[in-house]
């Protein structure tokens, strides 16, 4: 039986309730596909930087590089200074074990989660591929003249040809793999920032390595527009740090928001995390109402990741299913305690025949 080594780290707000039912959704699938997952907890976020102003202690980030994965509940409470958690964890993560992929896929499961009129479930299916690594994120925020009449502020968007290259390259592996329309778009802003000619550069080099595979390219601002009025021109698209979380929470909404949507940052081959793209909805916390589903189809994600392929089909195919019946009503809509659907999905997944 193949065994895995997760790391659980919960977070803040609503991460622990929705980590609960996906740890508890994963159980099953291990139990109906044989394998095991062997969490271990640990305790970073804001709690928990209030109580010892302790982040992320080296000794457990070096504890976490040896896992096949993490799993993250969610991150960020007023209660500390803007960003300091978040940095702490999620990017000391993403900078630290170098996941530069952030793919946030986009699935509409059920037209009736979709805002926009008259889509159906074939129309919205894409991936967006976040590079995770570069840009305004981990660039050196200055402030000259502080406070001062004159202050000027910057915090410049930097690329290099290797960042640059390396989510490239992975997004026309994906466009080849995932489906038969093998398209992929690159968003970018390179008529307003110039420093993204790079992108443009980049991309055509190694789209030359990959005939099958049509290219196209939309700046962000009309790529916004197209998501909403055309979403199904979408298959695949590659963009930029800031530009991709800008854009995914938008592809959140038309999927049916932040209740559903998952993502995983990746470093192919190594240790890697998944999350649920929601925050940590503090006002929610300890009540039982918060949606689980985005952790659930993060736990999706996360068994595609390790290779359990139909564990993942099969967590994603019962939530599916759950909509289409109606037993689940909604997602994020609070018809639900967050047990409950965690308790349906879990039974859904535990209805598969087993693997002999
Ligand atoms: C996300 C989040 C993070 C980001 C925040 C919490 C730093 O919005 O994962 O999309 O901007 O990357
Ligand atoms: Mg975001």
């Amino acid at each position: 039986m193949s065994q895995y080594d997760i790391a659980v780290i919960a977070g803040d707000g609503i991460g622990p309730e929705v980590t609960r039912e996906a740890l508890k959704v994963l159980a099953a699938a291990g139990d109906v596909f044989g394998f095991h997952v062997r969490g271990t907890e640990y305790p970073f976020g804001t709690g928990h930087w209030l109580a010892t102003k302790e982040l992320f202690p080296d000794a457990a980030f070096e504890e976490v590089r040896g896992m096949d994965a993490v799993f993250l509940g969610a991150i960020g409470d007023p209660r500390a200074p803007v960003g300091l958690v978040e940095y702490g964890v999620i990017m000391r993560m993403r900078l630290g074990l170098d996941l530069f992929v952030n793919l946030r896929p986009v699935k509409l499961y059920d037209a009736r989660l979709c805002p926009l009129k008259d889509k159906r479930p074939e129309d919205i299916d894409m991936v967006i591929v976040r590079e995770n690594t570069e840009d305004a994120y981990t660039a050196k925020p200055e402030f000259v003249d502080r406070g001062g009449p004159d202050e000027v502020a910057s915090q410049p968007m930097r690329y290099t040809r290797r960042g640059t290259e390396r989510i490239i390259r992975y997004a026309f592996d994906l466009a080849r793999s995932r489906n038969k329309r093998k398209k992929l778009l690159l968003i970018d802003k390179s008529n307003a920032v110039p420093a993204q000619d790079l992108w443009s550069r980049v991309f055509a080099e190694v789209a030359k390595e990959y005939p099958d595979v049509k290219t196209e390219h939309a700046y962000i601002d009309a790529a916004c527009m197209w998501m909403v009025k055309n979403p199904e021109w979408f298959d695949v698209a590659v963009t930029t740090n800031l530009f991709g979380d800008i854009i995914t929470d938008l592809g959140a909404m038309i999927q049916g928001g932040m209740g559903i949507a998952a993502s995983g940052n990746i470093h192919p081959g190594s240790v890697s995390l998944f999350e649920p793209i929601h925050g940590s909805a503090p006002k929610y916390a300890g009540k039982n109402v918060a949606c689980p589903v985005a952790a659930i189809m993060a736990a999706s994600m996360m068994c595609d990741y390790l290779g359990e392929k139909q564990a993942a089909v099969a967590i994603e195919k019962a939530v599916i299913d759950l909509l289409s019946t109606k037993k689940l009503k909604g997602v994020g809509t609070g018809d639900h305690p967050t047990t409950e659907v965690g308790d349906l999905v879990t039974a859904e997944v535990r209805k598969v025949p087993a693997r002999v």
